[in-house]
């Protein structure tokens, strides 16, 4: 049995004053754990001020991190810097990052060994465009996105792997994939992870989708075999909405 997992993503949005806001809001009132995690990907710089406050059923998590692990990088975080301050979850390669700030198969690939070396869990985010998916070839595009983000990763670390599929034109456009679109690829994914290791290592890693997840579509995303969750961008800032994202993954 997989336990689903929410996180929302915050992307640039909210001051410190509304950060805490919502966590005073959500702490105590988020379903146990252990069965349902939930988790916020928040700035960095409100990422400390979040863990200190997070309660025992909220998790917190960055939206990014550097591969390597110090040096000369102006600018950037490391692992060893959010672990150092209890960050437990990091979300590497989103399709914002891919598409505005070079990220790149290889460099999704070193990070994802770098998280897991310093003990974080990665949320690794695969997604086709609206061209790619017209032509046809959105199994071929985000097939290989997994193959090349699992490089070189031993079994035991894909199996506590979280991949989120979000095809780039479902995100923050309103327009969701249908839940059966969702699942199919959500689906191919979990097959492409049988085939590259084995039928375990599959069925225990986690697979969330993530495109304009709102209270509205998420029963239906969560009633699908292989959606074991939502990472949530819009929908996860309003704290009353995020518990009840929470909620409707508990059913
Ligand atoms: P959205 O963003 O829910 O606002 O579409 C999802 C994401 O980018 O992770």
């Amino acid at each position: 049995m997989r336990i689903p997992i929410i996180a929302g993503n915050w992307k640039m949005f909210k001051d410190r004053d509304e950060a805490l806001k919502f966590i005073y809001v959500v702490t105590d009132r988020l379903p146990l754990k252990d069965k349902v995690e939930s988790v916020i990907c928040a700035p960095s710089v409100f990422l400390r001020s979040l863990v200190k406050r997070q309660g025992e059923q909220l998790r917190i998590g960055a939206q990014n991190m550097h591969f390597a692990d110090q040096g000369a990088y102006t600018g950037e975080i490391s692992a060893d810097m959010l672990k150092s301050i209890n960050v437990e979850y990091v979300i590497i390669g989103h399709s914002e990052r891919r598409a505005m700030f070079n990220e790149t198969d290889e460099s999704v690939n070193k990070k994802l060994h770098q998280a897991f070396k310093n003990d974080l869990n990665p949320i690794l985010c695969v997604g086709e465009s609206l061209e790619v998916r017209e032509s046809g070839k959105t199994e071929e595009l985000v097939g290989r996105q997994v193959e090349l983000a699992l490089e070189g990763l031993e079994k035991t670390k894909v199996s506590k792997l979280i991949i989120a599929y979000e095809p780039i034109w479902a995100i923050g456009t309103g327009k969701t994939a249908t839940s059966e679109q969702a699942e199919e690829m959500c689906k191919f994914i979990r097959n492409k992870v049988r085939n590259l290791y084995d039928e375990k290592t599959a069925d225990k890693m986690r697979i969330q989708y993530g495109g304009s997840v709102k209270l509205s579509n998420i029963d239906e995303l969560m009633n699908m075999p292989n959606i074991d969750g939502a990472l949530i961008g819009g929908a996860s800032l309003n704290p009353e909405d995020f518990i009840k994202l929470v909620e409707a993954a508990l059913k």
